[in-house]
């Protein structure tokens, strides 16, 4: 790919630009972010790394869209954390400003691109990206699953004391408390989870999963995760460049998929080349769809805040 572009230049999008640049994903990778110098100097420093990792990907900081132009993905990490004060509306608010903006700016410099969104709340924001761009749904998509599902498998492979590679496994549902990790499809090897593990450790192990986001908080205080969320984002765009058609958990606009529609939730996706080829419709226990619709329920009341 000529051209790949991540929009925020802070802990994730410049971690998601020096890992594009390493794999070598497109010729040139651009960084796009409001602070003044922030992507100019760290897309330098990046850049000064190329002859020591070897790689030939241009990297570029820039605080405007002009050098964006004609890129064909975009990685959506701009936004604010929440501050003291703010309440979870405000922060709702104020990065959806953000986040319509940055698509605005999108379509208007990349009409043909596909969005892959980071900032959160994730699954109202490929909301807001799409409203705003005006993209079909093929063309943004999601990342949160490839997230909740590396943590999930890197607390399995720790638990049984085998290599991550070995462990199967999805988690679907918003990017939140309300996720739905599929115990069901949970394999080692092929072989079902629940032989190898006790249900109660498979709960707490399903616990701490959902709350992954929080446990990184805890450690870091003034920040939240950014090498596994990067690396989700990066998995994603290489899928798209290399048209790998992987079968990944991304939040997808649902058009009556799992018997909904009108709203992005985490799903089962083959991505390639056209971004969001298809949504694979898994059967589901009576819990698991039940979990699922209450995730739902839990993107559409931030959703309807916003109209
Ligand atoms: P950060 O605060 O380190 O970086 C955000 C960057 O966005 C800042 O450099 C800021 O200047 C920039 N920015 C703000 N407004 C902008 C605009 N209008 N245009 C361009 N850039 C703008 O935050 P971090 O840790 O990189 O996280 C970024 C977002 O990703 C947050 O919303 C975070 O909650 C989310 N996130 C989502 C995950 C997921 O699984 N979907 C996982 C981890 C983070
Ligand atoms: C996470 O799960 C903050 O959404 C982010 O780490």
């Amino acid at each position: 790919m000529q051209k790949i572009t991540v929009v925020g230049a802070g802990n994730v999008g410049a971690t998601a630009a020096q890992r594009v640049a390493e794999k070598e994903l497109a010729r040139e990778v651009v960084m796009v972010d409001i602070a003044e110098g922030i992507p100019q100097g760290k897309a330098l420093d990046q850049w000064e790394s190329a002859p020591v990792e070897g790689f030939d990907s241009r990297v570029i900081g820039t605080n405007g869209y002009d050098e964006a132009a004609g890129s064909g993905i975009f990685i959506v990490t701009a936004g604010i954390a929440r501050k003291p004060g703010m309440s979870r509306d405000d922060l709702l608010k104020t990065n959806a400003k953000i986040v319509r903006d940055v698509s605005e700016n999108i379509a208007r410099v990349a009409p043909d691109s596909i969005i892959i969104m980071v900032s959160n709340p994730l699954d109202v924001m490929c909301w807001v990206a799409k409203e705003a761009s005006g993209f079909p749904r093929e063309r943004v998509i999601g990342m949160a699953g490839v997230l909740d599902t590396a943590r999930y498998r890197s607390f399995l492979a720790l638990e049984l004391d085998v290599s991550v590679e070995d462990i199967q496994a999805m988690v679907l549902g918003g990017h939140g408390d309300t996720m739905v990790p599929l115990i069901s499809y949970t394999t080692v090897s092929g072989i079902p989870v629940t032989q190898l593990i006790d249900r109660d450790r498979l709960d707490a192990i399903v616990d701490r999963t959902r709350k992954g986001g929080a446990e990184i908080v805890g450690y870091l205080k003034t920040g939240s995760a950014y090498y596994a969320p990067s690396a989700g984002a990066v998995q994603m765009a290489e899928a798209i460049v290399k048209d790998k058609k992987r079968i990944l958990p991304c939040a997808a606009w649902l058009e009556g998929e799992y018997g909904m529609d009108g709203l992005f939730l985490g799903v089962p996706c083959k991505l390639g080349r056209n971004g969001l080829e298809k949504i694979l419709e898994v059967e589901l226990t009576d819990g698991e769809r039940k979990d699922l619709e209450a995730s739902a329920e839990a993107v559409r009341e931030p959703m309807r805040s916003l109209q």
